[in-house]
């Protein structure tokens, strides 16, 4: 084994293991159907370290590093991958502050994430800034002590129920990434409202919303870092955030594989299991062939996320492999099950749903494959 965990990377994955099973798995179909975002539950997550755990100690996280990361999120998404990208998102978006933010941001604001006493959400997408958000349009007018937003920004995962939000907006004449910076925004700033919900095809007890800032005022305070820097910060933020959705698409594919199996034990065709049929017993080894070189791809880049070395490319590879894994996945074992697979009797049918997304947010596999390309063909 080119990873062998630490004791301690091993309790993190036991502890989240337990957690999700008792916690998020019994009431993860419920949740689904009714669109309950698990407000009670993510403060447990909270408590428990789970949301701030490249945080350092100092600074309020468990400091468990990304590999447990990695460990904790595949098995939170194994039980219910809308709480997965909750997870994801709100470990996410103590990036900026931790490698950007100053003292007096990290005391105020980093500690009290990290600890899971605040939410925080990530406000990059805007309507017709997607997989290019160097084009993105939200203004920060320059007001002195404060700055003045203007926008609306898309597709935000859990901005309804963020505490704080870390947006990316315009301060700059310049064309493209030069003019961007990284803000905090607190809820409740005056001008600052939660729009339209979106109705999603899965993860539908995550909560994704549009935001929307007429005439808010900023304090000069919440710029993170210097203005013009503002699309390295998300870039930087997503290196890591990428991780996170390869774990979570490692826990959906997961789920895929333990209700294959199990189903392929229990359903009886011609007389016997369909688990002793060729063509059941190869989609079931390619599912786990393909989950373990996932597995293997998403503790290397965090590894490399840990080492200290640069892992954009590697984060890169992971997301891409392991969310088109977890879609094959998703399709291999909704096939097993046959026409119950397609009914919402079965869990597999909540998988194929959620599974979807992965290849879509914190950047498409067609961004991905740009990224991956463009670091071995530079200089
Ligand atoms: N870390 C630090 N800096 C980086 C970086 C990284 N990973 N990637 C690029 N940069 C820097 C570059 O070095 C460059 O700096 P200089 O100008 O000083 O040389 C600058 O940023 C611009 O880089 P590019 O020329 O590569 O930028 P680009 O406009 O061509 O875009 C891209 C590159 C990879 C396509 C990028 O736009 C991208 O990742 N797009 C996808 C966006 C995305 O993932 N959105 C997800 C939204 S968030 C979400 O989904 C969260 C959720 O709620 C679930």
């Amino acid at each position: 084994m080119p990873f062998q965990l630490s004791a301690e990377q091993e309790m993190v994955r036991l502890m989240a293991r337990d957690f999700a099973r008792r916690e998020l798995e019994p009431q993860a179909a419920k949740r689904d159907k009714e669109e309950i975002f698990p407000t009670d539950v993510v403060k447990k997550m909270g408590g428990l370290g789970l949301l701030g755990m490249m945080v350092p100690s100092e600074y309020g996280g468990s400091g468990a590093g990304a590999v447990s990361y990695c460990l904790a999120l595949q098995e939170i998404a194994f039980a219910c991958a809308s709480t997965a990208v909750t997870m994801s998102v709100a470990n996410l978006s103590t990036e900026p502050l931790l490698k950007f933010g100053d003292e007096g941001q990290k005391i105020k604001y980093l500690i009290r994430l990290a600890q899971g006493e605040l939410l925080g959400c990530f406000a990059l997408t805007e309507p017709n800034a997607g997989s290019d958000p160097a084009s993105l349009n939200i203004r920060a007018e320059d007001k002195g002590d404060y700055y003045l937003i203007n926008g609306t920004k898309v597709f935000i995962t859990h901005g309804a129920y963020a505490d704080i939000v870390n947006l990316i907006a315009r301060t700059g004449p310049e064309k493209g990434n030069k003019g961007l910076s990284a803000f905090i925004v607190e809820k409740g700033t005056p001008g600052f409202s939660v729009g339209t919900r979106e109705d999603k095809m899965g993860l539908r007890a995550s909560n994704t919303v549009e935001l929307i800032f007429e005439d808010c005022n900023v304090p000069r305070d919440n710029l993170v870092g210097r203005t013009g820097i503002g699309f390295k910060i998300a870039m930087s933020a997503l290196d890591s955030g990428r991780i996170g959705i390869a774990s979570q698409a490692l826990g959906i594919a997961r789920a895929c594989l333990d209700e294959a199996v199990k189903y392929a034990r229990e359903r009886r065709q011609f007389g016997r299991a369909i688990g002793s049929f060729q063509a059941i017993q190869w989609m079931i080894a390619d599912m786990a062939t393909s989950i373990e070189a996932a597995y293997l791809l998403t503790l290397s880049a965090a590894s490399g996320k840990d080492q200290g070395v640069p892992f954009t490319k590697e984060a890169s590879m992971a997301k891409l492999f392991a969310s088109e894994m977890a879609n094959k996945a998703a399709y291999l074992a909704l096939q097993i099950h046959g026409g119950y697979g397609y009914t919402k009797d079965f869990k597999v049918e909540r998988l194929y749903r959620d599974a979807r997304a992965t290849t879509i947010y914190e950047g498409t596999s067609e961004i991905q494959r740009l990224v991956i390309a463009r670091e071995l063909l530079r200089d």
